[in-house]
């Protein structure tokens, strides 16, 4: 790759503690975005998705979750090892989020103009004490602005709504117009349209794409869905019960799927183009973290499955340039 990585996620293991003792979430990830990169990450629920998100983010619910090894590094520096007020400062003006999760998104009692603004105000800090005034005024202005960007009509009235008063989708464009209003040098995004009905989805990832080309800024987009990936990422990392099971450009792991998981994936997903959809779903479920197999731990669903495949962890391949698969079989599937 040329591009020195805007992120690069290093052998990232998240534990939780729970009552039935510790588990590994997210177990020994790594992968890179180059800046203005679109990276998707994909996989069943449950996979480790939205814990490697928060891991990045430093938000992850402590405890019972842990960072237990590896390194965050963004722009070169870890973000393990900032101090948490750094973290916070970095979070909304370096890496913007946008989670489906209640968590992150806004907050009933205000109103959407009193939380746009607070995020632009804290985070470019226009509102420090000596301009308050015009600090709050160019806030707003700011708020107004971001608000069209994600074509939210009849902005300088609808910034004084309450997030009851819009749909879904208008509000998914509020929490994107504030991830976006500091100019986020990487945005995360947790399954952003996954709440939201088809049309409304297939408007948001369009409006996605087009600030993401004119803002120049890097996305991870998580999601369960291959056509989101299809649509919308450059890369994809598909993740399999904590670990990277395939990666690698989005053109060349849709033509030629290696690990017998992406292609059971790929075939589970509804056709997009063509009229019918082609459900399949892969036979069986996700390993419980509790029990995982001992080798590979997609083997006990695989239907390539060769006793090898039942000891010891799979080493990851390049099959060819900056496409990697997790898979003993895996110079066997590209070239069948
Ligand atoms: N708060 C928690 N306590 C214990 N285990 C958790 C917690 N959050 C997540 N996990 C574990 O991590 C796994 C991966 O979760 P998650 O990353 O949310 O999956 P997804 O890929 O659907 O986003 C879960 O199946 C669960 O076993
Ligand atoms: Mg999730």
């Amino acid at each position: 790759m040329a591009a020195q990585p805007l992120l690069s996620v290093r052998n990232l293991r998240t534990v939780f503690g729970t009552m039935q003792g510790e588990v590994t979430a997210v177990d020994d990830v790594s992968f890179d975005v180059a800046p203005g990169e679109v990276l998707g990450i994909v996989g069943e629920s449950g996979s480790g998705k939205s814990v490697t998100a928060l891991s990045i983010m430093g938000l992850l619910p402590q405890p019972p979750g842990r960072v237990a090894g590896g390194e965050i590094l963004f722009e070169g520096r870890d973000l393990l090892k900032l101090p948490r007020s750094e973290l916070r400062r970095m979070r909304g003006s370096a890496i913007g989020m946008i989670f489906q999760e209640p968590m992150t998104s806004l907050n009933p009692v205000f109103s959407i103009g009193d939380q746009i603004t607070e995020t632009i105000r804290v985070h470019e800090r226009i509102g420090a004490a000596a301009a308050r005034t015009r600090g709050a005024a160019a806030a707003r202005t700011r708020g107004i602005e971001m608000l069209e960007k994600v074509g939210i009509p009849s902005p300088q009235r609808r910034i004084d709504d309450f997030p009851h008063q819009l749909s879904g989708g208008m509000r998914q464009r509020v929490m994107i117009a504030m991830a976006l209003s500091c100019s986020p040098r990487l945005l995360l995004a947790d399954e952003p349209t996954t709440a939201l009905d088809v049309t409304i989805q297939a408007q948001i990832l369009d409006l996605l794409r087009d600030l993401q080309r004119e803002m120049g800024m890097a996305i991870v987009v998580i999601t369960h869905n291959m056509g989101v990936i299809a649509e919308f990422a450059d890369r994809v990392a598909i993740m399999y019960a904590g670990r990277i099971a395939e990666e690698g450009p989005v053109g060349r792991i849709f033509d030629a799927p290696t690990h017998p998981y992406t292609a059971g994936l790929l075939s589970s997903t509804p056709d997009l183009v063509g009229e019918v959809p082609r459900l399949r779903t892969i036979p069986g479920t996700l390993p419980s973290l509790y029990e995982l197999p001992p080798g590979c731990r997609f083997a006990p669903r695989c239907d390539r499955r060769v006793e090898a495949c039942e000891s010891g962890r799979p080493a990851t391949q390049e099959i060819a340039p900056g496409h990697f698969a997790a898979c003993i079989r895996a110079r066997e599937g590209a070239s069948a």
